[in-house]
Order: C-alpha cells, then sequence, then structure tokens
C-alpha cells in the first residue's frame, strides 16, 4: 500500500548488505525513530492554529518512541551502543528542498508539505522494512523478521495519517495529492543517490 507513493523502487541489494550489516542499521534505525518522534511533537507544538492535528500527532511521537524503545533493547541485547545520530543526509535534504521550493509559502503551505515530507519518509521506511524482513526470513532470522515486518505495517499507517493530515489541513485533495507526488519526484532522486549504505534511508 505504502509504495504506490514512491518513484523510485529501492534495489533489493541494499536488503542484503542491511543483513550483513545489521548492527550498524539497528544503530541507525534507532535514531531514525527517535527523529520521527521529536518531528511529531515539534509539528504538534507547532499546530496551533491547527487544533485537530495536536492529538494524532502527539499519539504518533508515542508510537515512534515506543518503537525507538524496541530498537533500543535489540541494540542493549547485542551489547551496541547507541552514540551520536548519524548525519541524517536524507530528510535533511527532502525537508530543505521542501522549504525553498516554497520559499513565499504560507504558515499552512508550510505545515502541508512537512507533513507530506513525513508521509514520505514513512513510505520509504515501510518499503525498506519490508525489503528488510524478507532479507531477514530468507536467512532464517526469525525473530528479527518478525519485528521488521511488525514495523513495515506500522510505518504503513504512519504514512496514511500523515497523508490524511496533509489533505484536510490543506482543504483539497487533488492540490495535496499532487504536492505529494512533485515531493515524491525529489524523494525519489535523493533516495536513489545516496540510498544504499548499511542506514535505513542511506
Ligand atoms: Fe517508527
Ligand atoms: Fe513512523
Amino acid at each position: 500500500v505504502c509504495v504506490f507513493c514512491l518513484a523510485h523502487r529501492t534495489d533489493p541489494a541494499w536488503a542484503e548488505r542491511a543483513v550483513d550489516e545489521l548492527d550498524r542499521v539497528l544503530v541507525d534505525h534507532a535514531h531514525c525513530e527517535m527523529k520521527a518522534a521529536a518531528s511529531a511533537l515539534s509539528l504538534a507544538a507547532r499546530s496551533v492554529w491547527a487544533p485537530a492535528l495536536v492529538r494524532p500527532l502527539s499519539e504518533l511521537a508515542r508510537e515512534e518512541l515506543a518503537h525507538f524503545e524496541r530498537i533500543l533493547d535489540e541494540i542493549e541485547a547485542r551489547g551496541l551502543e547507541l552514540g551520536a545520530p548519524p548525519v541524517d543526509d536524507y530528510a535533511a535534504r527532502l525537508l530543505q528542498t521542501a522549504k525553498s521550493a516554497k520559499s513565499a509559502a504560507t504558515g499552512k503551505e508550510r505545515l502541508v508539505d512537512r507533513l507530506l515530507c513525513g508521509a514520505l519518509i514513512e513510505a520509504r521506511s515501510c518499503e525498506r522494512f519490508k525489503l528488510l524482513a524478507e532479507a531477514l526470513a530468507t536467512r532464517g532470522m526469525q525473530r528479527e523478521h518478525e519485528l521488521y515486518r511488525e514495523l513495515m505495517a506500522s510505518e504503513a499507517g504512519h504514512y496514511t495519517l500523515l497523508r490524511k493530515l496533509a489533505i484536510d489541513i490543506a482543504g483539497d485533495e487533488a492540490a495535496a495529492q499532487a504536492r505529494l507526488e512533485e515531493l515524491a519526484a525529489i524523494e525519489a532522486e535523493i533516495n536513489a543517490t545516496l540510498g544504499d549504505g548499511a542506514a535505513i534511508h542511506g
């Protein structure tokens, strides 16, 4: 369901490298979940004029924090350390492009863009968790397979939620969808440029 908006598919070879370097991927992934929670809270705090967003974004932040703690459990069980957050070129470039493409944008347009970028990041996570879950199953890593399969379903739900909130705020489904597709083209370029390292988004 969630891959429909993505304009570039991840090379399945990425998942093989990710399983080979699962320790590195888990550390990167933990930071992604924490950033997803922080980003949902930051959007909630800046949506005072759109009160309908506050509760769903707060609930989203709670779910992302629960994901963070599950990956943190995994990291600790493996004797790894969380360490400092890695440079996140993927999200930074996506959000930067979204903002600069709309430098004269209103607060509402910027919020719609932020929600749509969030939706795309969730869709990409969902796509990659699916590939990773499949590669883990092939290698007989059943526990890790189940973890990623469950997270994949959860991120698909987050994609649907953020897209819906963007449409609600935009008040125009066709316009929000058109903007989602513009941003998806940008996301595809970023993903294709840096998307094959042992990290969730590249
Ligand atoms: Fe998550
Ligand atoms: Fe998510």
